[in-house]
């Protein structure tokens, strides 16, 4: 970790988060944070936080607390590539950084019992995030979505900040109506 912006970030989020359990309110009191940063990444963002993947958007590890309870990637997204429809069973703060971010809400009809069937899901709104802006999430209930480029538009690089080490999430197959958690990939800083 070689910028001052970068460990002032860090800092904070790691002292608001404590201060600020509840997640709604966490992500209130972070999302300036982001904001900030954001204007900042030039000074920290180097090369390895840039790699891509033909085979599908990538995740690039920037600071992950020793304690798990924090973690910050950058994600690069190159022309038409997604995530599936999942949630992350954690807050996040999500700050764009280069090109347009798009992202999809899907609204669940189904009450949440924790199972993993039977889950009814209709797609929602949709969201374009320039470099600049900043969105976030909470659990409880979760925020189901799916994020990307078009492929008619060129390659996005995000900040995604969020409550643990983001080393899964749950999948959702709308057509079978079910969750399944699944570990995802990311490289290391
Ligand atoms: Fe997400």
């Amino acid at each position: 970790m070689t910028s001052s912006a970068l460990e002032a970030f860090i800092a904070q989020a790691t002292a608001r988060s404590r201060q600020t359990p509840d997640p709604a309110d966490c992500v209130l009191a972070l999302a300036p944070l982001m904001l900030d940063l954001i204007e900042q990444a030039g000074t920290f963002l180097e090369p390895q936080h840039y790699r891509s993947s033909d085979a599908g958007y990538t995740r690039n590890l920037i600071f992950n607390a020793p304690d798990e309870s924090l973690s910050l990637y950058s994600i690069v997204w190159l022309p038409g590539q997604w995530t599936p429809v999942h949630d992350h069973g954690s807050w996040g703060v999500v700050g764009v950084v280069e090109g347009v971010l798009e992202e999809r809400s899907y609204v669940r009809l189904s009450p949440d019992r924790g199972a993993n069937e039977e889950i009814d899901l209709v797609r929602g709104g949709t969201v374009l995030l320039r470099h600049g802006a900043v969105t976030s999430f909470v659990p409880n209930p979760d925020h189901i979505h799916v994020t990307g480029v078009p492929a008619e538009r060129s390659r996005a690089v995000s900040l995604h900040l969020y409550g643990r080490t983001m080393t899964s999430f749950n999948l959702y197959d709308v057509g079978a109506r079910t969750r399944r958690r699944m570990d995802v990939a990311h490289n290391e800083s």
